[in-house]
């Protein structure tokens, strides 16, 4: 059970699940309401007590921004997959697509241009009152767990009208401030793809990060990308004085091709320059990810979880969204953890 991290036989999962197979079916295909009710029972909660903890939580989802300044290495393909295995073990997400290029949007099959209402026209709102939602929310999962609010290329036009705005950096924060109680009583997770470079709308996105005290950041372990790690640590820690309060990095090495040289020698670098930052789970390189997005036919599009899901690349995806469940406290109403 690479969800799970655990080893647990056939039958056992069966009836962890409370479902049973399918007649003709030669395997159990586990839905994302499975994989929650085998993790409740194996905590030992029922998983109605699960769901009426749900109905009544308070508690803000954990948020998970990513960010890096250099373009092209991985941002969106760790974050759509990260979102797409976190729902596939039963946590209820909404990942936010922040980047005008809309690759996330897309990953998951979604054409930019039939959907309008962006994250940005949400970021420029002022007031107490709670959005409406629901009609910035596209579903990605037929049975829920997994939602998105596409980004659109108009989305770009949100950086000049921020720079004008007061407050900006604060804005993310509102955002999710006035719709606490929709957010908490919906989803387990915020995650945010962004765009690279520094531009208001990351910005805001970072200071929104002082809720949960760090940011998800890749890195290629090459030259260039260690220099543009040294520009985001001077941005995190402007926007840290500003927060009054700290974001720390979580470092994530993509793209890992272990045993070459000049690899290793940059990699001691990284570990030296960031102690304790780096992630204990790196991503291979594999060309699994090259075929993610098909732009000739974007519904046809999925992360690499969906497309190759018995790949290598997979495996390592399932590993990392384990430690980061654990790295972001990541919890659902109704389990011990959650306080
Ligand atoms: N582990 C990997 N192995 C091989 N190719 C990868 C890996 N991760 C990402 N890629 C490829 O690298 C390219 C850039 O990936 P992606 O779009 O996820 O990066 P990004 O940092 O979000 O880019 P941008 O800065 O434009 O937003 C894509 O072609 C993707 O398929
Ligand atoms: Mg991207």
């Amino acid at each position: 059970m690479s969800l799970l991290g655990l080893e647990l036989n056939n039958k056992r999962l069966m009836r962890l699940s409370g479902g049973e197979k399918p007649e003709g079916q030669r395997q159990m295909k586990y839905k994302p309401q499975d994989m929650l009710n085998i993790r409740a029972r194996l905590a030992g909660i029922s998983p109605e007590a699960v769901q009426e903890a749900m109905a009544v939580n308070a508690k803000l989802p954990a948020i998970i921004v990513t960010r890096m300044t250099k373009g092209g290495i991985g941002k969106t393909s760790i974050t759509v997959n990260l979102a797409t295995a976190l729902a596939l073990s039963g946590y209820r997400v909404l990942l936010i697509d922040a980047d005008p290029q809309a690759s996330a949007t897309n990953m998951l099959g979604i054409e930019t241009e039939t959907y309008h209402p962006h994250i940005g026209t949400l970021l420029l709102k002022s007031g107490d009152k709670p959005d409406e939602l629901r009609e910035f929310i596209v579903p990605i999962f037929e049975d829920g767990f997994l939602d998105l609010i596409p980004s659109d290329v108009e989305l770009d036009s949100t950086n000049p009208a921020l720079i004008v705005t007061m407050g900006r950096e604060q804005k993310a924060e509102e955002f999710v401030l006035r719709n606490r109680e929709f957010l908490s009583k919906n989803y387990d997770v915020i995650l945010v793809d962004t765009t690279p470079g520094t531009t208001p709308v990351s910005v805001a996105f970072t200071y929104l990060a002082h809720l949960t005290g760090k940011i998800l950041t890749v890195v290629e372990p090459e030259g260039s990308c260690l220099r543009a790690l040294d520009a985001l640590q001077f941005n995190l820690e402007e926007v840290q004085k500003l927060a009054k309060r700290p974001i720390d990095l979580a470092i994530l090495v993509n793209k890992a091709q272990i045993g070459r040289k000049h690899v290793e020698h940059n990699y001691a670098i990284l570990t030296k320059s960031y102690p304790n930052r780096i992630l204990p789970v790196q991503i291979p390189h594999s060309i699994a990810f090259t075929r993610q997005i098909n732009a000739d036919d974007v519904p046809s599009s999925m992360p690499v979880l969906l497309k190759d899901p018995n790949s290598k690349a997979a495996d390592s995806l399932y590993h990392f969204a384990r430690v980061i469940a654990s790295e972001f406290n990541v919890t659902q109403p109704g389990f011990v953890a959650n306080s």
